[in-house]
């Protein structure tokens, strides 16, 4: 099963530009790249920061954007999005009971949970009890099937000091004792850092990637601010399968010519 993630969108109105450079088109040139390689992908997630200041015509831009995607996405938020303006302009997508954006999806590789670390008006993430409550249940019912954990936050550090400030702060302990009590979790993926990471946590395999208009340069001391920088965006193609989870790394923007090499047989 391929699916692809996409993430930190960041949209803002249309012409604009942020940090340098425009997050509409570089959307769109995602979107061309997904259409043109991976149009047999089964869904796109995109784990948050879908919009840079959860504007209400970025949300609808991102929409337009995305309907232009021959599969099923399913958009997270992240500390950069407005929960309410989200739900208004995407009232297809799930809310828990207590109107957090977080839902299940049921695949043939089984069970993708998608959570909502956000703290209002804060860059830090949170997960606090009553979504806790869900995520607990969700295990609980999920029984052998596999499950695949999408979030914005980490739930820990990952060694660029500026970042580990707004990690998932209040409520990490809480998420790692719940996952720690099922051995069904196969993966997790995440955003928030704009850079590709990956490692495992508590026996927990994760990844992250590069977001689609700015990056966050790799920078192991600085505690006080996060430089931006231009590297090139990408997003994630993943191959699931019962037994194996393959994450590649797109970056779409690149088009020098490949350079064709015989195999030695
Ligand atoms: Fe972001």
């Amino acid at each position: 099963m391929k699916i692809i993630q996409i993430t930190d969108t960041h949209l803002i109105p249309r012409g604009k530009v942020l940090h340098g450079l425009n997050p509409c088109e570089l959307l769109e040139a995602c979107i061309a790249s997904i259409k043109e390689f991976h149009a047999d992908a089964e869904m796109c997630i995109i784990t948050g920061d879908l919009t840079d200041q959860g504007h209400p015509k970025a949300y609808h831009d991102f929409r337009k954007i995305l309907q232009q995607l021959p599969m099923p996405y399913h958009p997270l938020i992240g500390n950069h999005d407005h929960r309410e303006i989200f739900a208004e302009i995407f009232p297809e997508v799930p809310l828990d009971e207590h109107g957090f954006v977080q839902q299940m999806l049921t695949t043939e590789q089984g069970l993708f949970l998608l959570l909502d670390t956000v703290k209002h008006k804060n860059d830090e993430g949170t997960y606090c009890e009553k979504r806790g409550a869900w995520l607990r249940t969700q295990l609980e019912e999920s029984g052998s099937a596999n499950v695949y954990l999408f979030m914005h936050h980490p739930p820990f550090k990952i060694g660029i000091p500026a970042l580990d400030r707004i990690k998932l702060q209040d409520g990490a302990e809480r998420i790692q004792q719940i996952v720690s009590d099922f051995s069904n979790i196969k993966h997790l993926f995440f955003g928030h850092v704009h850079r590709p990471i990956s490692g495992s946590w508590y026996g927990i395999p994760f990844t992250a990637l590069w977001g689609t208009n700015h990056q966050i340069l790799l920078d192991l001391a600085t505690e006080d601010y996060l430089t931006y920088s231009h590297e090139p965006p990408a997003y994630s193609v993943i191959q699931l399968e019962p037994q194996q989870t393959t994450v590649h790394y797109q970056h779409y923007l690149d088009n020098s010519p490949g350079i064709k090499s015989p195999l030695i047989t």
